[in-house]
């Protein structure tokens, strides 16, 4: 059965020392307070990763990034490739996320190009979708979605789509403090479902988790974790205070 996973993405947020000192609230509260059925992931900034690597070693919490290079290695100057994020003990990176398909011009193309690089060196990949509010408000949010997988993930076999998380995140519900509904959020991730279901067969599709994203907080995660095909939750804002954080996988 699918992974019930809670992954923070703290995008570029906080210090050294505030980010171990975070990770360490997440760490003790979890031990104390969470079910081991749930996956916490920590998606910190590059220069993070190694101080947090050895302080979640002993821990069931897994370390994620937020990007890689769609290259191997070489003259790339400022990019960090997969080989080394996995050299360093990361299992998990967020790939297109929509800051990063709008303000680093990430197009469907180059996240195939990422997705393939993250899985070749054992990588999972949180492979972020989701429409802006003018497509919405056109109700065009499925076809968009659609497309956003098929063109950067239906090219991989059965095997390796088997390794990917996907993260719903309307465009217009991240960092705005408006939420999809349980209602908008389940249709969604049903949809999705049964695209994958399509391509991949049902097996595939039942075992894949599929987070919601998008102004998630302690308020509201109780019923969003409860439909039916949300597996989880990509959190931004909120996982920033670990009692949030912690409070929001509480909510399973
Ligand atoms: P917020 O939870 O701040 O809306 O951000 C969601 C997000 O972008 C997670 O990747």
């Amino acid at each position: 059965m699918r992974k019930k996973i809670i992954a923070g993405n703290w995008k570029m947020n906080k210090t050294l020392e505030e980010g171990k000192i975070l990770a360490s609230e997440v760490v003790n509260m979890a031990k104390d307070e969470l079910r081991d059925d749930v996956q916490l992931v920590l998606c910190a900034p590059f220069v993070h990763l190694g101080s947090l690597q050895s302080m979640l070693a002993d821990s069931t919490i897994a370390l994620g990034a937020q990007n890689c290079s769609n290259h191997a290695s070489g003259a790339y100057t400022g990019e960090t490739s997969a080989t080394m994020l996995k050299s360093i003990g990361v299992d998990y990176v967020i790939l297109g996320h929509s800051e990063r398909r709008e303000y680093f011009g990430e197009t469907d193309s180059l996240l195939a190009e990422k997705v393939d690089m993250a899985l070749e060196n054992g990588l999972l990949p949180i492979f972020c979708c989701g429409e802006p509010l003018d497509v919405r408000e056109k109700d065009g949010q499925r076809a968009y979605v659609q497309q956003q997988i098929e063109e950067s993930l239906f090219h991989l076999s059965a095997e390796d789509f088997g390794n990917v998380i996907i993260a719903y995140e309307p465009i217009w519900a991240i960092g705005t403090g408006k939420t999809a509904s349980a209602d908008q959020a389940q249709e969604m991730h049903a949809a999705i479902r049964k695209q994958i279901t399509e391509q991949y067969g049902e097996e595939v599709a039942n075992n894949t988790s599929i987070l919601y994203g998008g102004s998630m907080k302690p308020g509201n995660a109780e019923e969003l974790l409860a439909c039916l095909d949300v597996d989880g939750g990509l959190i931004g804002g909120a996982s920033l205070k670990s009692r949030d954080f912690v409070d929001i996988a509480k909510s399973y």
